[in-house]
């Protein structure tokens, strides 16, 4: 039973979930020897792959039965509503780049009342996300300079606009149904939105006294944008339906969308994932009935105008005149941090969805593994695997690795085991008889091509972590309200709760400890919610013992194989803001969850990094004073007056050393 207090969903501990979960709980203790025996093959794997000789050093032994990597040694910290961050004791976090920063030496310095789409283009974008740290020189492991790339998902203009909601004239006071105010937007707030997408890189240095700051006049910094001229590539590239009136190529797209979760590759580049390009793209109802119109409904896109109201400035985002357009969008971009000339490039053989994840990681036999997640309730979890092989003495060889080979979407099976299946033209039901008529068409319709598999329906696939200690795979599931409602899945083994509002962690160890197999075996590592509630899991860690989470999103390991999460949706479910935890997944401690870091009023947490030596963590706040307008602001983090600005945190011990150790 779920009851509400004011506006929060409580969960209350008389909730059953049924003969499923009861399944789980005893097939895993089962299970449990059969994962830790894929788990030593694994770190053999780990080893011959000769990742960080660090990682190597500092970890314990992580196959061991009894012991895994030491325990994070703070105090987990209480819940917070606060208006501030808080942060576990012995440690500082502070807006280390912040919304608008200069990143340029001639870029203007943050105005909210003058902000343009030309300073805009010269500053940190709006709603950081992913954050990647690239030591310099590359290829070495400094901890005090690098690359850091940032992922800028989406605008938030009601809060970074004066005047941009004004009163609805058709209101009627006490209305439930009309909205009180509407947006009255323009082409120069519309351009301005358009320059705040996107992705930032950007150089950065940390002085002798541990302070980090922008190197302003780095040859590295970088805005791509959503006005930024990209380029299609593999399979799909060319196709038919990824031409437009503005290219006849099929192959040149105006920007990128909504960029959420990301990774870095093992050759210095990050894959950025767009996620829900579904809410730029106006007027389905225009679109004649047939395939595109078919593919534009799978991917949630919908009939009249948009919120955001683009589409009045920028045919592109009007599916009237352009109904090809959002087929170019829903990629992996993978952009070269090293080449600030380069062309971003949409890498299509990785397929289209609502992307997130883009960990990168060598397989037994030299490819290069990809795991993501396509963010949507009841969608699915892929990995691409390679045909070429990496090269960790010759760069350029890597750059093109990602147009060809193989998508695989994940089929979970009840018993514990699960299959990658191929998504290859030709091959069982992806034929012509089924529409399709390639390579490019099976990757342009992913979704539809996944379904016809009979992949899983995931709750919210996110984000996915190898563990740099053991091999084993990390996929977060954020939350699923509508699993189990009328007309939808019902609650599965891999998915066990119906209305989810809390969402799970699930464990996968690939066959052989090979990143590159077709099978793999998986367990339930965590479910989330409130330790009180009956249907919460810690890995089989004393519940009364572990801090409360709700709805988990993204996912880093820390050197001892520690898994760090950030969470998004919190507040609807516990009364705090959203923050990080730390938990061990092996060893006595494995599933003491430990809460280390809260967030602001209205912001999700997003991206966390380490710095290769683990002193310095980064995470993004994102949206910070979600739920206000510019005139009645809830938050003015980090400033403390004015808006709220979303900001890279930066993390660190008061005495500099290694977190968590
Ligand atoms: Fe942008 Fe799936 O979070
Ligand atoms: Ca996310
Ligand atoms: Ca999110």
């Amino acid at each position: 039973m779920i009851e509400y207090e004011g506006d929060k969903a409580k969960v209350y501990s008389d909730r059953g979930t049924g003969d499923i979960f009861g399944d789980v709980l005893s097939r895993r203790i089962n299970r449990r020897s059969a994962i830790k025996s894929g788990v030593a093959a694994s770190a053999i794997v780990f080893g011959a792959v000769n990742l960080s000789d660090a990682v190597a050093q500092d970890a314990t032994p992580a196959a061991s039965p009894v012991s895994g990597g030491p325990a994070p040694a703070f105090d987990a910290i209480p819940e917070s509503e606060a208006a501030e961050m808080t942060v576990a004791e012995g440690y500082t976090a502070k807006a280390f780049l912040r919304w608008g920063d200069p990143l340029f030496a001639d870029a203007p310095a943050f105005d909210v009342t003058a902000q343009s789409a030309a300073s805009q283009a010269k500053q940190f974008g709006y709603n950081c996300d992913f954050v990647g740290f690239i030591p310099l020189p590359l290829g070495s492991d400094s901890s005090d300079h690098g690359l850091m790339v940032v992922n800028h998902e989406y605008t938030n203009p009601e809060l970074m606009f004066s005047g941009y909601l004004v009163k609805n004239p058709e209101y009627v006071e006490g209305s439930e149904d009309i909205a009180e105010f509407v947006p009255a937007t323009t082409k120069e707030i519309v351009d301005t939105e358009l320059e705040a997408h996107g992705v930032t890189v950007v150089e950065i240095q940390r002085d002798a006294d541990g302070a980090w700051a922008v190197v302003l006049d780095s040859e590295y910094n970088r805005r791509v944008t959503a006005t930024t001229p990209t380029l299609l590539t593999g399979a799909a590239a060319g196709h038919e339906l990824l031409k437009t009136s503005e290219d006849a190529t099929g192959t040149n797209v105006t920007g990128t969308l909504n960029n959420c979760a990301g990774g870095i590759t093992p050759w210095g580049t990050f894959v950025s994932g767009e996620e829900n390009f579904q809410q730029y793209f106006a007027n389905l109802e225009a679109v004649a009935d047939g395939p595109v119109k078919v593919n534009h409904a799978r991917y949630g896109l919908a009939e009249g105008a948009t919120e955001r109201q683009w589409e009045l400035f920028h045919p592109r985002f009007d599916l009237g005149q352009e109904p090809n357009e959002p087929l170019r969008h829903g990629w992996a971009i993978e952009i070269d941090p090293f080449d600030p000339t380069s062309t971003p490039k949409k890498r299509t053989a990785l397929g289209r969805n609502k992307h997130e994840g883009h960990t990168s990681v060598v397989g037994t036999n030299g490819n290069v593994v990809i795991y993501s997640g396509d963010d949507e309730r009841f969608d699915y979890a892929y990995k691409f695997v390679t045909s070429g092989t990496y090269s960790a003495t010759d760069r350029a060889a890597n750059l093109d690795l990602l147009d060809e080979g193989t998508l695989y979407v994940a089929k979970f099976n009840d018993d514990g085991s699960g299959e990658w299946l191929p998504l290859i033209f030709g091959e069982g039901q992806l034929t012509a008889e089924n529409g399709f008529d390639s390579q490019g068409a099976v990757l342009v319709n992913t979704r539809l091509a996944a379904d016809l598999l009979g992949a899983t329906k995931m709750d919210r696939p996110e984000d996915f972590e190898t563990n740099p200690v053991t091999g084993t795979v990390y996929l977060v599931c954020t939350n699923n309200s509508n699993r189990g409602a009328e007309g939808k899945a019902a609650a599965d083994p891999m998915n066990p709760r119906d209305e989810n509002l809390n969402g799970h962690i699930i464990e996968i160890v690939e066959t052989a400890g090979d990143h590159a197999a077709t099978t793999f075996a998986w367990d339930i590592f965590m479910l989330c919610g409130d330790p009180a509630d009956e249907s919460t899991y810690f890995a089989g860690y004393p519940k009364e013992m572990v801090s409360g989470i709700s709805s988990p999103d993204n996912i880093t390991f820390d050197l001892a194989g520690n898994l760090w999460i950030s969470t998004d949706g919190m507040p609807r479910n516990l009364p705090s803001n959203d923050g990080l935890y730390a938990v061990p997944v092996e060893g006595m401690e494995r599933g003491n969850l430990k809460r280390f870091f809260t967030s602001v009023t209205g912001a999700e947490v997003s991206g966390p990094v380490f710095t290769p030596d683990n002193t310095s963590l980064f995470t993004s706040i994102q949206h910070p004073g979600e739920g206000g307008t510019f005139e009645a602001q809830i938050s003015s983090w980090p400033d403390g007056d004015g808006v709220p600005r979303p900001s890279v945190v930066v993390i660190q011990a008061i005495d500099g050393s290694r977190i968590g150790a």
